[in-house]
């Protein structure tokens, strides 16, 4: 069952043209597909049409039915002679998408219809060439009697809609060849938001979203998005749009955030749908960029498809470097690209570290639903970001223009895009190709030695390729570091031999020289490249670069090392058995005085002249699995008291401070502006640093309960939620259920009070999650409230899932067991906290070891989790 990247063939065959008939009925819709099949090779006499859970009606070729004995059918396909260049094959079938609760292929939900193809969804609605290498023109017709059907939405353009009798029809054609994962098919009611948009061309489209009935006005942060997203590519990489019509649906259903089908995304509401009242910054934030990610598919997906679904990164690591540049671009560069080295350090550098660690362009696939991973997509962007970074903005256009000139209208691999950037600026970038089959996180030491006489110093950089899961041999990659040098006093001094402020470092040892001595390196600024730097800086280096880095991302990335310092120490202390891998986080760890550096970090921020945007970073402390850098195992508990120590501690420090910034600040009619959206985040910070200060808590509790009374926004609202969650649960207890009765009708925002109410401290967390799970607004069909519920607590309640005696993990395997019945997508992806055991100390590991083995052996286990349940066994 494992399909591997090397056994790549072209089809035999191709279908020049696709025409399907839906007669939409909940429980049977009846599919009739007609294909212009050609034969591509003449050696080929038999066509193999990949279907899964299809009932065959018929099969004729050239208009003569097939009796049963003339094919082959099985649970994968169907199989027929064809031996001849070009046929007319027409398939009939019936699917059940009322009883489809995989959300995959076509089902029906909360009276729509609604479909999800990619990657392998479409064999699950027709028999047909299911593979992204097959590009079709597609006429779509949709036939129903059901009244509720106001729209009747495919791909491309309408060619007309029409009445006969009872039966309301729409004809939907697609001039442009695409692979079946980009077909879309939506019937239902919505109300229906509109706009348009002009090319610089001149083109005029029509930009519809489709909503929920009364949701109108929460659309209309999505259509700016659009529009704005539509400008920006083609300002920034010369890319219009090339239909008349662009729609987007928005449905509560959904497996993902959501899809680029040609001419008819299909967004999860949660992506869509967005006010002041009932949507966080975040929210707002998430829409902007993801409405932005599906448009930019448009050309760097659609226009040119991948391959093969090895090849995703082509499409999904590009598109999500488009949507960073455009984010950073409409809001600050400071916050969007720290949150996006969020997501490499807090999921990434831990997703290499376990079972499910592959390169960016996976070797070995089981079940292509696995791949959409954070490796696929957003260290796919870093790598994207690199070349960037290497051949300038200038010289990257001038790339991206080459590949469209070269690939349009084609299904292409990753090689293709990298020989594109590659001979337009006649670059050789055969050790940077390295970065597509290498998987893992590369270790950088660095160490400095100075050379007094010389007045010298010289930094040699030491890399390590650590073996992953799926790999054991490793090489050097091709690693640029952007690098600055800080004198005793804070000035940048000259370092002529940089390229492009970049160090390069290509080799296992590549050594360094700069003038000077005593010299403080900040390395690795804006992330440059994805790799964890080990340096031994000790605390004074680390506060001479918050006071005087250049860099705003430099002074944060100190900022997180001073606290990871702190908590690892404190973590030493509490336990004997802390085994750091090798590498040092940072001088002198297990005698380190934490009182004393948060003190002096305390008094860093509050007497530099530090700008909002960059202090509200500077007072976050790092994530668990930043700050627990360099150390192989650990006990979860034990760890998370070490880093609420240094919060409190941090807060003692700092507190009084707090209240008094919180109190200075104005309280405006919300507007999502970056302005607003910093102040708001500060905000955020005082209070819960107010909170945990003895001597302001109690102000800062009341100031809590009356901001949340009165806020205008959800912002503030939840984060006022989130302080007393830690720190007050008997007011949380009472704004929750003031919440409930506010939004307890509203879907989209109960999602996140199932998301506070999972990841709360209690002793009797397993019993809470069983009566929310008895809620009238949750259910285990709805992906949303499972992740919300279910997932929140698996990835975020440190305490509850990592019970002594496993209590949580085993509540965890119990539910997947279930959810895997109904929807192995989801369940697939909830299971990744357990598949970490490795990275924890005995009981934890065991413990979380035995649920994976009671899934891996429990009858009737989807290919999703029997892909990762077997490899975190295999590999351990
Ligand atoms: N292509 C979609 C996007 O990135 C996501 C599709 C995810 N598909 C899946 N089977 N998980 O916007
Ligand atoms: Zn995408």
């Amino acid at each position: 069952i494992v399909k591997r990247r090397l056994d790549y063939e072209k089809p035999d065959f191709l279908i020049s043209e696709t025409a399907l008939t839906f007669d939409l009925f909940p429980e049977k819709t009846v599919v009739t597909s007609v294909l212009l099949v050609k034969r591509q090779n003449t050696k080929a006499s038999h066509i193999t049409l990949d279907g899964e859970e299809l009932c065959l009606v018929s099969v004729s070729v050239n208009d003569k039915a097939l009796s049963s004995d003339e094919y082959e059918l099985n649970a994968s396909g169907l199989k027929l002679c064809i031996d001849c260049d070009s046929v007319e094959l027409k398939i009939v079938t019936e699917i059940n998408p009322k009883q489809n609760t995989s959300l995959e292929g076509l089902y029906y939900t909360q009276d729509a219809y609604c479909t999800q193809c990619e990657a392998e969804g479409f064999r699950k609605i027709t028999y047909y060439l299911d593979r992204p290498d097959v590009l079709s023109i597609f006429t779509v017709t949709i036939r129903t009697t059901d009244a509720p059907n106001k729209y009747l939405l495919s791909n491309g353009n309408l060619v007309k809609r029409y009445k006969e009798g009872d039966t309301d029809i729409a004809v939907w054609h697609d001039p442009h060849p695409k692979p079946s994962y980009l077909f879309a098919l939506v019937a239902g009611d919505f109300d229906l938001l509109v706009d348009t948009f002009i090319t610089r061309s001149g083109r005029v489209v029509n930009l519809e979203l489709y909503l929920e009935k009364g949701r109108l006005q929460q659309g209309q942060h999505a259509l700016d998005s659009l529009k704005k997203a539509m400008k920006w590519d083609e300002d920034t990489y010369g890319l219009e749009y090339d239909l008349d019509v662009y729609m987007v649906v928005a449905v509560d259903f959904f497996n993902m955030g959501a899809m680029e089908n040609k001419g008819l995304n299909v967004f999860n509401s949660k992506f869509v749908l967005a006010d002041a009242k009932t949507a966080t910054d975040e929210d707002f934030f998430n829409i902007e960029s993801i409405i932005a990610h599906e448009y930019f598919h448009n050309w760097t997906g659609n226009r040119v498809t991948c391959r093969d679904w090895f090849q995703l990164s082509l499409k999904e690591g590009l598109t999500v470097f488009r949507d960073q540049q455009f984010s950073a671009d409409m809001s600050s560069y400071l916050s969007t690209r720290i949150s996006q080295v969020k997501v490499m350090r807090e999921h990434q550098f831990v997703e290499d570290t376990g079972p499910m660690s592959h390169p960016i362009r996976p070797d070995e696939v089981m079940e292509m639903n696995n791949f959409y991973t954070v490796t696929v997509y957003d260290k796919g962007a870093e790598v994207i970001r690199m070349l960037h970074t290497l051949l300038s903005a200038e010289g990257f256009r001038k790339g991206m223009d080459l590949y469209f000139a070269r690939h349009d209208g084609e299904a292409v691999t990753c090689d293709d895009f990298v020989d594109a950037m590659a001979t337009a600026n006649n670059m050789d970038l055969q050790h940077f190709r390295q970065w597509y089959s290498q998987s893992g996180t590369p270790l950088i030491a660095v160490s400095k030695k100075e050379n007094d006489l010389a007045a010298t110093t010289e930094f040699t950089f030491t890399q390590v390729n650590p073996k992953t899961a799926d790999q054991k041999e490793k090489s050097p990659l091709f690693v640029p570091i952007v690098a600055e040098f800080l004198d005793t006093s804070g000035k940048v001094v000259d370092a002529p031999s940089l390229t492009n402020s970049s160090i390069i470092v290509n080799e296992q040892h590549n050594s360094f020289s700069v003038e000077g001595t005593n010299l403080t390196p900040v390395l690795l600024d804006k992330f440059s490249a994805p790799v964890v730097i080990d340096y031994d800086y000790s605390i004074p280096e680390l506060l001479h670069i918050i006071r005087y880095a250049s860099s705003s991302y430099a002074k944060w990335d100190a900022s997180q090392r001073v606290f990871s310092a702190c908590i690892q120490a404190r973590y030493a202390m509490q336990i004997s058995n802390a085994t750091p891998r090798g590498d040092k986080l940072i001088n002198n760890r297990n005698t380190l005085d934490v009182q004393g550096v948060l003190s002096e970090y305390a008094n860093v921020l509050v007497n530099a002249d530090i700008e909002g945007d960059v202090l509200v970073e500077l007072l976050s402390l790092p994530s668990t699995e930043t700050a627990r850098t360099g150390l192989k195992t650990i006990d979860p508990i034990a760890f998370e008291d070490a880093s609420e120590y240094v919060q409190k501690s941090f807060a003692e420090h700092i507190g009084g401070h707090a209240l008094a910034c919180l109190s200075a600040s104005q309280v405006a009619t919300y507007q999502y502006s970056v302005e607003q959206v910093n102040q708001r985040a500060l905000n955020a910070s005082w209070l819960k640093l107010a909170v945990l200060n003895e001597d302001t808590r109690n102000a800062a509790l009341l100031e809590i309960e009356q901001r949340y009374i009165q806020s205008d926004n959800m912002t503030d609202r939840l984060n006022c939620l989130k302080v007393c969650q830690i720190e007050n649960i008997d007011l949380f207890d009472k704004l929750m259920s003031s919440f409930e009765q506010e939004f307890g009708h509203d879907a989209v925002i109960m999602d996140k009070w199932f998301g506070l109410h999972a990841t709360t401290k209690r002793v009797d967390i397993l019993a809470q999650l069983d009566l929310l799970r008895a809620h009238g607004q949750f259910t285990i069909n709805n992906p949303n409230k499972v992740r919300a519920l279910i997932g929140s607590f698996a990835f975020y309640n440190t305490l509850g899932f990592h019970q002594k005696h496993g209590a949580g993990y085993k509540y965890l395997g119990d539910y997947l067991l279930d959810l895997d019945k109904v929807n192995p997508q989801v369940a697939s992806r909830i299971v990744t906290p357990l598949l970490q055991f490795e990275s924890f100390n005995e009981p934890y590991k065991s413990l979380m070891k035995s649920q994976i083995e009671r899934i891996f052996t429990s009858k009737g286990l989807s290919r999703d989790l029997f892909e990762k349940a077997s490899k975190a066994l295999t590999s351990s």
